[in-house]
């Protein structure tokens, strides 16, 4: 089986060809086309300029991913594409796309869950067996999942305000380092001393796997307000604010790992923890990670980067675990701002 897939839910336009079968897939080829740029003077993504710039380039993307595959749309078997949860515009173009090459070539069709196809890229990565812990943390995303089957996930709990990547991107911001904020944090807090600055571990006194973020960047913005000297701040200061900021991340993603597994170990089978997301290319925190992995003589997943953050080539990876248990959606396929997994 060859499979096209197409990824166009938030600011990456992508596409990737995979040839195999759930648990034997190699990827053929993935390309992402950011749009960083394009939204970089407004603080955050903008719907409608993402929507124009998917449409602008999905052929183009589609055909480049079938150019390094060394293929041609006859070549393809099936395509995939996401058909949710994420910004409207951007979802509709790739379905609409999708739809068009289906009809076209007269393909099945298979709508994705995006968040599936994070869940599930561990078993495209290094073939990790169901069922496992995987925590999803992005910009948009938060939440630790049991993947138990390629289309059995249990929520265990997420964040209840802002999503860790969000809160990064928010903080660089109020210390004045560049976007995204999340490597320009992990880079500042390496001349910082974490614990200079007592800063809050949110739910950390709650039961259960919740998070939350959004009084963490509060209480950064306080500490920050007590250190400007004349509207600045002092390079240490904000190297020490930095490193407190993700060292307070770090403390909550490992601690609320740990009361996951605590939560599921009735079935005690989980014998994998996995990430996903752009978040998960920190390496404090996936040090924290792997180090609560080992307390429980568990594996410690983390795919490459470039199938951590978004891809198509989970997509077409998601779509290939789930045919076996489902119909093709065809030109029925809709696509939805809201699924929750
Ligand atoms: O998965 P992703 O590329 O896009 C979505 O949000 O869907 O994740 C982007 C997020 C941004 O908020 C960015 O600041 C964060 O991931 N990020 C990081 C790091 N690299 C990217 N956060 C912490 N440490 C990093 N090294
Ligand atoms: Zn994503």
């Amino acid at each position: 089986m060859t499979i096209l897939g197409i990824e166009s839910s938030c600011d990456d336009t992508a596409a990737a060809v995979l040839r195999g079968q759930a648990g034997d897939a190699k990827v053929l080829s993935s390309v992402v086309m950011g749009q960083t740029a394009l939204h970089a003077n407004f603080g955050g993504v903008v719907p409608e300029i993402a929507a124009r710039a998917h449409a602008e380039k999905l052929d183009h993307c589609v055909k480049q991913a079938l150019d390094e595959a060394d293929l041609g749309l006859g070549d393809i078997d099936a395509v995939a594409v996401t058909a949710g949860p994420g910004l409207i515009g951007g979802v509709v173009s790739g379905v609409m796309c999708a739809k068009g090459i289906a009809l076209a070539r007269g393909l099945p069709l298979y709508g994705v869950n995006h968040l599936a196809g994070h869940a599930l890229t561990p078993r495209l990565t290094d073939h990790v067996t169901f069922p496992y812990l995987m925590l999803l943390v992005s910009g948009g995303h938060c939440q630790f999942l049991i993947v138990s089957g390629p289309d059995a996930f249990k929520r265990l709990g997420g964040t209840i305000d802002d999503a860790p990547g969000e809160a990064f991107d928010k903080v660089a911001r109020l210390i004045a380092l560049p976007q995204p904020g999340g490597p320009s944090i992990e880079q500042r807090a390496k001349a910082g001393d974490p614990k200079r600055f007592k800063l809050p571990r949110p739910l950390l006194d709650r039961a259960g796997c919740d998070m939350s973020f959004s009084g963490l960047k509060t209480a950064v913005l306080r500490q920050r307000d007590s250190l400007l000297v004349d509207g600045a701040m002092a390079a240490q200061d904000q190297a020490d604010l930095a490193a407190g900021f993700q060292a307070a991340v770090v403390d909550v993603l490992a601690e609320k790992t740990r009361r996951a597994l605590a939560e599921y170990a009735p079935l005690a089978d989980v014998r994998s923890i996995c990430v996903a997301g752009g978040v998960a290319a920190n390496m404090a925190i996936r040090g924290a990670l792997e180090t609560v992995a080992q307390e429980i003589d568990a594996a410690f997943v983390a795919p490459p980067l470039a199938l951590c953050t978004d891809n198509a080539a989970m997509i077409a990876y998601a779509a290939l675990e789930q045919m076996a248990s489902r119909e093709p959606d065809g030109m029925a396929l809709s696509a939805r701002p809201r699924w929750p997994l």
